[in-house]
């Protein structure tokens, strides 16, 4: 069987306050497979993507992900830590005590990857919502991690903005052979990727095939506005 980056079995996480989010939660993403998650507002899926990375430890379950993991928070203002683009992406290199050429080639790379190359020397507060939030996946592209998680990357772009970073993303993940998972809302975002899983009241309730899932979540929406 191919080797998997992430494998999750019969996962289940509840919050302090009693309530259950992931419940009974199985699966399993090849490595180098770029994989999307959908949901509805609140049915678990930042709470998944804090599971897998390890920054919430699960109630019951197995989890098994390879190291390192890159992510990229929902909003943007929790994880650009240092004044400018080109340090804030630097930033997260510094584990890796690589030498300085290494470092400004692996910030343009990631920077061009999420096309913010001009704007390398721009101070953080000076960038609009879209734009820091393209500074975060550049952060985490420019780390040599082996997964790469995420969180509703496009949810504050524009729609050509969003279409370009879903295909360079998914370029550069390919080169490496990265294992990904990405949250979105939006179904056209789904021709590119391996495969996705639908994930409803922390239950995971369909996954597949990017095309056959995407006509079934649309007549599922249709079915829900018919009268
Ligand atoms: N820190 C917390 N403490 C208690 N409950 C929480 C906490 N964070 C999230 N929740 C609850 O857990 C559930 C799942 O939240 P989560 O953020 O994982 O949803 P989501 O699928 O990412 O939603 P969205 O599409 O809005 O981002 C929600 O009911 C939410 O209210
Ligand atoms: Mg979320």
């Amino acid at each position: 069987m191919a080797e998997l980056g992430i494998e999750v079995k019969d996962l289940n996480f509840r919050w302090a306050n009693g309530e259950t989010v992931i419940k009974s939660c199985s699966l399993r993403i090849p490595k180098g497979e770029f994989w999307m998650l959908l949901g509805t507002n609140g049915s678990g899926k930042s709470t998944l993507l804090r599971l897998l990375a390890g920054l919430l430890a699960p109630e019951s379950g197995d989890i098994q992900v390879l190291h390192p993991v890159g992510f990229v928070f929902q909003n943007p203002d929790h994880q650009l830590v240092m004044p400018t683009v080109g340090a804030d992406v630097a930033f997260g290199l510094v584990e890796e005590k690589l030498p300085i050429a290494m470092v400004r080639a692996r910030v343009k790379e990631a920077l061009g990857a999420v096309n913010l190359l001009s704007l390398q020397r721009r101070p953080i507060y000076a960038l609009s919502g879209g734009q820091k939030q393209r500074v975060a996946i550049a952060g985490a592209l420019a780390r040599q991690c082996e997964i790469l998680l995420l969180d509703e990357p496009t949810a504050l772009l524009d729609p050509d903005s969003q279409m370009e970073l879903v295909k360079s993303v998914r370029q550069l993940v390919k080169s490496r052979g990265i294992t990904a998972l990405w949250v979105t809302h939006r179904l056209d975002e789904l021709d590119y990727c391996d495969g996705a899983f639908l994930l409803e009241k922390g239950s995971l309730l369909d996954k597949g095939e990017p095309e056959p899932l995407k006509q079934r979540l649309m007549q599922l929406h249709n079915g829900g506005v018919k009268e």
